[in-house]
C-alpha cells in the first residue's frame, strides 16, 4: 500500500483472486463509498474493450438522498404492482436444459440459504424486494446504451460491467449486478432523466460487504471446464 491508497481500503490482489473471489453480494454495510473511489473504478472499467472502440456504455450513479428516494419509489411500485417487465428479453421465453436446471439450483440455493421454502411466498417477495433496495448498497449504478446499437454493443457493455465489479475489489468493495432493476425502467427513466433513446440494461449495487450477513454465505458453483471447453486437436477435412 502506498500513501495514495490510504483511506481507500486498497489492497494488493492478483487478477485471479479478483475474478475468482468476486461473488454477488446481497448485504452491505451502510458505510458510504467516496465518490472519488467510484470515479476511479469507473475510469478503470472504461478501459474495457469495445468493437471499434465505440464505448457504448453509459452509467447513472447515485448515492445518499437520491438513492434513498429511488428505493422508496421502486419498493412502492414492487409492493403495489409486483414485478415489472424489462424492455428486452434477458432470458429465453421458454426455458430448456441445461439452463433450466442451473437456474433452479441458483434460485433455490439462495432461498434455502435464507431459510425460504417453496411455500413461503411472503419470504420470496421480501427477498426479491431487496433488489429494489439495492440490497442495502450505499451507491447504485444504472447501465444503459443507445437503443439503436446492436448486439455487439451489449457484449461490450457486459465487459464494462464485469470490469466495474473486478476493479471494485481492489478497494474492498463488492457488487451485485441487477437485471431486476430494468423491470422498473419507467421509474428509473423518469426519476433519473434517462433519455428515451437509451435502453436500461441493468443496474448494480456497490459497497462494503456485510460479511456477517447470512445471505453473503451463499456461493454459486461453476461447471467443470470439460462442460464448456472444446479443445480442437484435429480438423475435419476441408470440403472440396
Ligand atoms: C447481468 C446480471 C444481472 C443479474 N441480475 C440479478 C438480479 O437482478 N438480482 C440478483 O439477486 N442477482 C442478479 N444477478 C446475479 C446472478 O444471480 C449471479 O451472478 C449468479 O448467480 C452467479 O453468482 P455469483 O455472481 O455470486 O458468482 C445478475 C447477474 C448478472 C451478470
Amino acid at each position: 500500500m502506498n500513501d495514495a491508497s490510504q483511506g481507500t481500503g486498497e489492497r494488493a490482489i492478483t487478477v485471479e483472486e479478483a475474478i475468482r473471489g468476486r461473488k454477488s453480494t446481497r448485504a452491505f454495510l451502510k458505510t458510504p463509498v467516496p465518490r472519488e473511489l467510484i470515479a476511479r473504478i469507473l475510469t478503470t472499467a472504461g478501459r474495457a474493450p469495445s468493437g471499434s472502440n465505440i464505448q457504448p456504455w453509459k452509467v447513472y450513479v447515485f448515492d445518499g438522498k437520491v438513492r434513498d428516494e429511488i428505493v422508496t419509489d421502486l419498493c412502492q411500485r414492487y409492493d403495489t404492482v409486483g414485478e415489472g417487465t424489462r424492455e428486452y428479453e434477458y432470458y429465453p421465453t421458454k426455458w430448456y436444459e441445461p439452463y433450466l436446471a442451473r437456474r433452479r439450483t441458483c434460485g433455490w440455493g439462495l432461498y434455502s440459504t435464507m431459510g425460504i421454502t417453496r411455500e413461503d411466498k411472503a419470504g420470496m417477495h421480501a427477498q426479491r424486494r431487496q433488489n429494489y433496495e439495492f440490497f442495502g448498497a450505499p451507491t447504485a449504478f444504472i447501465f444503459s446504451i443507445d437503443r439503436q446499437l446492436e448486439k455487439g454493443s451489449w457484449l461490450d457493455t457486459g465487459m464494462f460491467v464485469q470490469s466495474v465489479m473486478i476493479a471494485a475489489r481492489q478497494f474492498g468493495l463488492e457488487t451485485i449486478p441487477q437485471a431486476a432493476l430494468a423491470n422498473f425502467h419507467e421509474v428509473l427513466r423518469a426519476r433519473l432523466s434517462v433519455p428515451d433513446d437509451e435502453i436500461i440494461i441493468c443496474g448494480m449495487g456497490i459497497g462494503y460487504p456485510d460479511t456477517s450477513a447470512k445471505v453473503n454465505s451463499f456461493t454459486t458453483e461453476r461447471e467443470p471446464l470439460e462442460n464448456f471447453v472444446t479443445w480442437v486437436d484435429a480438423l475435419k477435412p476441408a470440403k472440396d
